[in-house]
């Protein structure tokens, strides 16, 4: 079996999910980890059996004999870091979103390629064996003729939530809750529904001293002809409520909901199918709205590097609800409908 060696960057809150995944993996090992703040990094380093912590995570790229870097630092900086990393011929897993814009998004993709390594994106909703078993449905035809979906992000996050880090709510290091909180129901919906012909949103910041939106809605339009709807707040009082994807056809209809789709809500089809028995076993119940699905996620990314598996989301898989996020920004700031591709 061949080793896989990681190094971290960002050592801040999404970070143990990585470190307690990798632990579990055979062969896998996080051997290095960086972050500005020191305590951070000699914590982790500490409490995960770290051998080397560092402030200046170019110096760790330098330094350290790895095969890949895992980035957990604010979504801004995730390319510049990807970039660097690819140029030391590593491969390079960013945390969602993968950027905040599309060019630099671009630069990240065409860096990995051009040093031939792998880019991942964390997407690891798309794991949730409820999300897992209503993509099948979808990919053996169950639905007929999809018709519409719906996104819902109904969540709470008090100011002291944003107050936690400088990077929180800003347009140059997160955006709002679109592009930060709801990224993964967006990538869900087009990985469920197809490319994306047009959107249009309104957005809003009604509850929190930040730039960016705690609020926002949205309409697209699929170039399948079939309609989508998201809702996506902070405000929910007093606490999360609901994170779910509703998806409606000729011949069937499913909603995963619980706060963060880990819960089947309906199931319902014209035709029987084996896998309607499956759908209580699919259901989860995880403490927390990041869920469980980061060791699975990892564990893809080792076997794609030991050449045993195709990535779950790559780079241009994980660009695909960048974009559309930021034509519903376009939208909301024009207040015009969008088509994509974005110019
Ligand atoms: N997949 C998910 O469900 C999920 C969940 C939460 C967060 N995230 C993503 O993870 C990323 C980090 O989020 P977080 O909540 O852990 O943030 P955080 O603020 O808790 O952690 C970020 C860390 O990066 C460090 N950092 C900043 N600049 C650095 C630099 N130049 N070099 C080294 N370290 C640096 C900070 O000191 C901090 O410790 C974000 O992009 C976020 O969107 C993903």
């Amino acid at each position: 079996m061949i080793n896989v060696n990681f190094a971290l960057i960002g050592c801040g809150r999404i970070s143990a999910k990585h470190f307690e995944a990798i632990e579990q993996i055979e062969g896998a090992k996080v051997i290095a980890c960086a972050d500005t703040i020191p305590q951070r990094a000699i914590d982790s380093a500490k409490k995960y059996n770290i051998k080397s912590h560092y402030t200046d995570y170019k110096k760790m790229l330098n330094s350290e004999k790895i095969d890949a870097v895992i980035i957990c630092t604010p979504s801004g900086m995730h390319p510049q870091m990807g970039i660097e990393a690819a140029k030391s011929k590593l491969h390079v897993i960013t945390e969602k979103p993968m950027a905040i814009d599309l060019n630099s998004a671009d630069a990240l993709v065409k860096a990995c390629d051009e040093n031939q390594v792998k880019l991942f994106v964390v997407k690891q909703n798309r794991l949730n064996p409820s999300i897992q078993l209503l993509k099948k449905a979808i990919d053996k035809g169950r639905f007929g003729r999809l018709f519409s979906a719906n996104a819902t992000v109904r969540w709470a996050r008090p100011q002291s939530y944003y107050d936690l880090a400088k990077w929180r709510g800003t347009w140059e290091f997160d955006g709002g809750a679109f592009m930060n909180q709801a990224s993964h129901y967006f990538d869900l919906i087009q990985w469920m529904m197809g490319p994306v012909d047009a959107v249009m949103a309104f957005t809003a910041t009604l509850n929190h001293s930040i730039e960016t939106e705690d609020m926002g809605t949205g309409i697209i339009r699929f170039r399948s002809g079939a309609l989508g709807t998201v809702e996506v707040t902070m405000n929910t009082f007093p606490k999360n409520l609901e994170g779910s994807i509703t998806i409606m056809g000729e011949n069937g209809t499913v909603k995963i909901g619980g706060i963060a789709v880990n819960q089947i809500e309906h199931w319902d089809f014209k035709d029987y199918d084996d896998d309607d028995k499956l759908i209580e076993t699919a259901k989860t119940d995880p403490k927390s709205i990041y869920g469980f699905g980061h060791q699975g996620y990892l564990q893809n990314v080792v076997d794609v590097i030991r050449g045993e598996d195709t990535a779950n989301t790559d780079g241009r898989s994980g660009r695909k609800s960048l974009e559309l996020i930021l034509a519903l920004y376009r939208s909301a700031k024009l207040g015009k409908k969008v088509a994509l591709p974005l110019k």
